[in-house]
């Protein structure tokens, strides 16, 4: 579950405009310039989607993230959760809730989407990215008592 939720933030970074840096001094990468005090707004989608960082960006694959895999990526490679001392200090709540809500989803219910052809559109609302609209089936499983 771990490795799906990191793979689905992978692919749909709910922050995606929430990682922005300020410049404390000029610094020179020689083709680019950016002077002190310059806001820094880093494209997290587009990093999560480039080749430059990931294997077959467009696959939905939540094995990218066995430990092994994980080991090699960038450490600014996946930024769902920002980077270095100041990301999100909600990550682990985060992750605990959301995986508690999953599996009590999952125990009761199958899920399928409602039309397996549609494509999942995303909205970015102001810092936020959301889906447009999500039409999944839930059927009720038969749990034992
Ligand atoms: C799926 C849910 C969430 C996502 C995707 C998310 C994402 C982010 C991102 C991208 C940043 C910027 C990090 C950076 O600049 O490096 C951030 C910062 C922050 N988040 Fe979250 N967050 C989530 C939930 C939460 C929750 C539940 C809390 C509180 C319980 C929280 C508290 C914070 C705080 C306080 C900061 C600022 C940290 C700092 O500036 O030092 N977040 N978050």
């Amino acid at each position: 579950m771990e490795r799906f939720l990191m793979e689905s933030m992978r692919f749909y970074p709910p922050g995606v405009n929430s990682v922005s840096r300020v410049s404390v001094t000029d610094v020179d990468f020689g083709h680019i310039c950016i002077p002190k005090g310059m806001e820094i707004h880093v494209p997290v989608e587009y990093i999560h989607h480039s080749d430059d960082f990931w294997e077959r960006p467009e696959e939905f694959d939540p094995d990218r993230f066995l430990p092994g895999s994980r080991a090699k990526l960038h450490s600014c490679s996946y930024m769902a959760f920002g980077a270095g001392p100041r990301s999100c200090i909600g990550q682990r709540l985060v992750n605990i809730t959301t995986k508690i809500i999953l599996a009590k989803i999952l125990y009761k219910f199958t899920i399928e989407l409602a039309d397996p052809q549609e494509q999942l559109k995303c909205v970015v609302k102001i810092l936020t990215m959301v889906p447009d609209k999500v039409l999944v089936k839930l059927k009720p499983r038969q749990v034992s008592k």
